[in-house]
């Protein structure tokens, strides 16, 4: 037969291998249940010892339930630490927690300097007219005047898909288009969009930009009409504090054809670094719509005249905000476009 000190290290050893409470309450029965267990069944024969013995085993046994006890409160203990651990691992999550706040975008700055272009334009009667970004050579250029081997094509050369098929190297070809579809003046139409021309990236310049070109026709239209049209348009953009001008230029499709300026914001027209020292900024050019242009869009021009612009929506902006590099609007860099 086992002694209890025999008894009580399987019995520990039993303990320190279990994993449940289950387990553990299998092993009480077993060492310390009070009738069938192996602690009490040692001490059945007792009464036949000798009374030093009696008490030698009787102390025994008592130190081996003792340490049984405590072994399996000890581990008990343990079992129960590492399922709370394991929980809190495992159900960490708390789902009625309130989420992170998820960062809000906002309208890209040239969609806003467009949008207030709208605005200002719809307030005065203009509607938007959008046309195709893919043109055909006949609306881009031919219908122009720039005809086939016009040395003007040079300052619109674009992207070809065939010969007859090109990315639209600017917004005049919705012109065109709003005529060939509102067939009667009055017209007042502004065409914003993208447009593209063979370029290399520059700080003034991108491959790809967008316009916004306004286009009126109407009875004994003048280029006073088209001057206090934009002006009225730059100051409700920038402030009354700016001028305009228009300096004679050419271009095939108006005429006379005018460059339009407006004073640079940071010196007022003074002249400093951002404007290289002239006082006025290029924002497009602008004109009154020659007359072959006004037949090939269906309209009579001995009875109507018209006037015609194509601002730079990049220009603009980087006017009103004073952005000194064009390539910047296209970079999505969070850092610039975060300031608008
Ligand atoms: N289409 C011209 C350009 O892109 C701008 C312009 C439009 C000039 C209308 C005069 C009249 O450069």
């Amino acid at each position: 037969m086992s002694s209890p000190s025999a008894l009580s290290s399987e019995a520990l050893a039993a303990i320190a291998k279990a994993r449940t409470k289950a387990e553990l309450e299998a092993i009480e029965l077993e060492y310390l249940g009070r009738k069938s267990g192996r602690i009490s069944s040692l001490l059945s024969g007792i009464g036949k010892l000798d009374p030093a013995e009696r008490a030698k085993l009787g102390q025994a046994a008592n130190e081996a339930k003792r340490a049984i006890e405590a072994g399996l409160a000890a581990r008990q203990a343990e079992i129960e630490s590492a399922r709370l651990a394991d929980i809190a691992e495992t159900e960490a999550i708390d789902i009625t927690f309130p989420g992170p706040p998820l960062g809000r975008g906002h309208i890209h700055v040239l969609t806003q300097v467009r949008r207030q272009i709208e605005t200002v334009l719809e307030s005065l009667g203009y509607q938007v007219e959008l046309g195709p970004e893919v043109e055909t050579e006949w609306y881009n250029f031919e219908a122009l005047n720039l005809t086939a081997g016009h040395p003007a094509r040079e300052n619109w050369d674009s992207f070809y898909f065939t010969p007859e098929l090109l990315l639209r190297a600017h917004n005049s070809p919705v012109q065109i288009r709003a005529m060939q579809r509102i067939k009667e003046p009055p017209i007042y139409i502004i065409t914003p969009g993208r447009c593209y021309r063979r370029d290399a990236p520059e700080a003034t310049r991108l491959p790809y930009f967008s316009q916004v070109e306004g286009l009126a026709v109407d009875h004994a239209l003048t280029v006073g009409d088209m001057k206090g049209t934009l002006l009225y348009m730059i100051q409700s953009l920038y402030g009354k504090a700016r001028k305009v001008r228009v300096r004679p230029s050419y271009f095939p499709f108006t005429e006379p054809s005018f460059e339009f300026d407006v004073t640079c914001g940071i010196c007022n027209g003074m002249g400093c670094k951002s404007c290289r020292h002239k006082g006025w900024l290029e924002v497009g050019g602008c004109g009154m719509v020659h007359p072959q242009v006004l037949r090939n869009g269906g309209i009579d021009p001995t009875r109507w005249n018209g006037y015609a612009w194509g601002f730079g929506i990049e220009r603009m902006a980087m006017l009103k905000h004073d952005v000194d590099d064009i390539r910047l609007f296209y970079e999505s860099d969070l850092r610039f476009l975060e300031q608008f």
